[in-house]
């Protein structure tokens, strides 16, 4: 196993050459580690968890079971993405595990945001814990660890993500990207074949579309987030924003006001579009969209998402306000 302190002498990973290099010297320590026993992991498709699952299917093949749990809260095609990457491009032995009714079910009703948190984090341990009893053998518990959760263990990471495992996943670790910063994880999931859509990913908190459901969650309104955020990324693909702004994504609080549709009155709720920039996420400023980029994204989303008359764009730096609604 690795120490948890990135000595001084190691190379920034910035080139294909040092990723490469780093991704053989960690199959072989994988392989050292972990013998022919099966290692778990929980896949949610982020950049962390895709490039450990990458290596290790690299290093032990099928003897890696990769989880992946839909909550329901997922970005539009995020598991279809996984599926398609991990198990039909590099043959992993995935589990996919559509846990989206019982998500929603324990979430329905529930308006206050500590306990929609609790329990998506609880259900989400539940469901993978079960999972792992399902399956024979297991001696270890890979995890996508970066240095930063190491060093900031008051960073936002472990700021949202508060928790131990439970006893039942209490596995001996495999944490083979645990002294690297974002950036070099990148370069290494390049390395390693990964598509840039998955690479290049934005953060995505823990509970998902949940804190961007504001209020308790329904599925209609659920739906209005997940569409409207595919606009917004769609739109903001096209024009370059993209890969200029940090964190984008769209909100829909329980609220609604009159309109008009169809000559008629329509009492329906708002989408509101957040764009910020920040170097830590503990503080942010707003992207200046230009209006004609705003117009057009507010035209796709009053024609395309059910049950929407107002889009609205939020200009609150944090502070104020966090980046997330909830
Ligand atoms: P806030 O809303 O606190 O968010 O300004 C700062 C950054 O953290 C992300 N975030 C989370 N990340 N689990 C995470 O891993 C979470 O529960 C969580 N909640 C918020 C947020 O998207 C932003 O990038």
């Amino acid at each position: 196993m690795q120490q948890d302190v990135r000595p001084e002498s190691m190379k920034r990973i910035e080139t294909k050459e040092l990723a490469d290099a780093f991704i053989a010297e960690q199959i072989d320590l994988i392989k050292k580690q972990v013998g022919d026993k099966k290692v778990l992991l929980a896949l949610s498709g982020g950049v962390d968890s895709s490039v450990v699952a990458a290596l290790l299917i690299k290093a032990i093949g099928k003897n890696l079971v990769c989880v992946h749990v839909n909550h329901g809260l997922l970005r539009k095609g995020e598991p279809e993405q996984v599926i398609k990457v991990f198990k039909e491009q590099m043959n992993a032995n995935l589990i996919y595990v559509d846990a989206v009714d019982r998500f929603l079910d324990k979430l329905a009703g529930v308006d206050d945001p500590e306990t929609k948190r609790k329990i998506i984090g609880k259900e989400f341990i539940d469901v993978f814990a079960e999972e792992a009893k399902k399956i024979d053998g297991i001696a270890f518990l890979a995890q996508g660890t970066i240095y930063p959760d190491i060093l900031e263990s008051h960073g936002i990471k472990a700021h949202h993500n508060v928790g131990g495992l439970p006893e039942d996943l209490n596995f001996e670790l495999v944490e083979p990207v645990k002294l690297l910063f974002k950036d070099e994880v990148r370069v290494v999931g390049k390395a390693l074949g990964l598509p840039d859509e998955m690479v290049f990913r934005q953060p995505f908190p823990g509970p998902g579309l949940g804190v961007r459901c504001v209020g308790a969650i329904t599925r209609d309104r659920l739906e209005a987030v997940r569409e409207s955020d595919a606009i917004l990324r769609e739109e903001f693909a096209k024009c370059g924003l993209a890969s200029k702004v940090w964190q984008f994504f769209t909100v829909v609080p329980d609220m609604k006001s009159v309109g008009i549709k169809d000559g008629k009155r329509a009492v329906e709720w708002a989408v509101v579009l957040r764009a910020v920039n920040t170097k830590d996420a503990m503080t942010a400023t707003v992207e200046q969209i230009p209006y004609d980029i705003l117009f057009k994204i507010r035209d796709r989303i009053l024609a395309e998402v059910k049950g929407v008359n107002r889009v609205l764009f939020d200009i609150t730096p944090k502070p104020t306000g966090t980046i997330e609604w909830e």
